[in-house]
């Protein structure tokens, strides 16, 4: 018998791509998201509000909105979950692949105790009694750190707090100790202090169950001591993507460079903090090029008028790199870095 290697995939995405009918036409919110992910490892997935960030995970769970349609392949053991029967992705969901909602509100049900709602999680997938499954789902409280979780637990939902519903989503998500999961800006909204504290409890627990992690935020700051790898989003195409140190070591995307020069550091002065001009495009009325060109500094005639392909790097990879980084952009990474330079002598 052969063991698996500890680097197999768990989860292999492949030209992923969510469309939506509306009445104005068709919105293509998703287009073209590859990657693979082992087990206990983590991708970040980032890019500003409305990139399709929530589109691709929702799409991975079967959990689109009616009017939205996905193709392409997310293979996990074997199966397309695109073409997987109802009652087949029913199964794994919850249990072997589970979801941490943008949105506890949402996520929760506001007319059930947090009790109710873990238990009967357990008492489905996993066959247990009332009894092993509330000590159960205590102790994920505990392991979420929500103090006196035995008084706390027989309360509903919006008697928690913000950053206290978060911890009971993640507690929730994590029942089954699922293989997979998919954590949709689970720190969002959350100050600084209690966003640290559930990243470390991510990390923690990925160590302990060896959980791959996609980690959804709008954040590359959040991304960089959690994540392996890195997919960067705009207008619903992936415009750069490899490991963290390819992201912040080497990205030569203009957006990547954009949002890296937005991330508060420490050691930088006030006047480096460069935000990104413009705003995100309306997904019903993309531009025909690069969905980027219309804030690119670098943008020209070809740029909005041809979509760039996702190709992989080939110079700039370093023999040992674990993954192949890809960019879109018809400026060659010479071009953007020599037009920084050029900035930065001006400013
Ligand atoms: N039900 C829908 N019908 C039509 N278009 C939709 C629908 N849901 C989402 N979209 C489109 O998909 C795009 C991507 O949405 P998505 O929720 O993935 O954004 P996001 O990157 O998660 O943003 P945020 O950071 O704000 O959460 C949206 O800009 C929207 O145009
Ligand atoms: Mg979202």
């Amino acid at each position: 018998m052969t063991t698996p290697s500890p680097k197999a995939p768990v989860l292999q995405v492949k030209d992923l791509q969510v469309q939506f009918a509306t009445n104005d036409g068709p919105v293509y919110a998703v287009n073209g998201v590859s990657f693979d992910l082992a087990r206990g490892q983590t991708l970040g997935i980032v890019g500003e509000s409305g990139s399709g960030k929530s589109q691709t995970a929702l799409a991975m769970m079967g959990l689109l909105a009616r009017q939205g349609q996905a193709s392409g392949q997310v293979l996990y053991q074997g199966q397309n979950l695109l073409t997987l029967a109802p009652d087949a992705l029913n199964t794994l969901r919850g249990a072997h692949i589970a979801m941490v909602f943008q949105d506890p509100m949402t996520a929760l049900n506001p007319y059930l105790t947090v009790e109710r709602q873990m238990t009967e999680v357990l008492q489905w997938h996993k066959g247990l009694d009332r009894r092993a499954a509330r000590q159960r789902a205590l102790a994920m409280l505990d392991a979420v750190k929500i103090p006196d979780a035995a008084g706390r637990i027989s309360r509903y939902p919006h008697e928690f707090s913000g950053g206290m519903r978060q911890r009971v989503m993640l507690a929730m998500s994590l029942l089954c100790e699922p293989e997979i999961l998919l954590a949709d800006e689970p720190t969002t909204a959350l100050d600084v202090t209690v966003q640290a504290q559930i990243l470390a409890l991510l990390r923690e627990l990925q160590r302990d169950l060896g959980t791959a992690i996609v980690l959804i935020t709008h954040d590359l700051g959040v991304v960089a001591g959690v994540c392996d790898q890195v997919l960067v989003m705009y207008g619903g195409r992936v415009m750069e993507q490899g490991s963290v140190e390819h992201i912040f070591a080497r990205a030569a995307h203009p957006y990547t460079r954009g949002l890296l020069q937005a991330i508060p550091r420490m050691d930088g002065e006030a006047s480096s903090l460069r935000a990104i001009p413009g705003t995100p495009p309306l997904m019903a009325q993309l531009p025909s090029g690069c969905p980027f060109a219309p804030r690119c500094a670098l943008a020209d005639a070809q740029c909005s008028q041809e979509v760039p392909v996702l190709q992989a790097i080939a110079a700039s990879q370093a023999a040992d790199e674990p993954f192949v980084a890809h960019r879109a952009c018809h400026r060659t990474e010479a071009q953007v870095l020599h037009h920084e330079v050029l900035e930065a002598g001006h400013g």
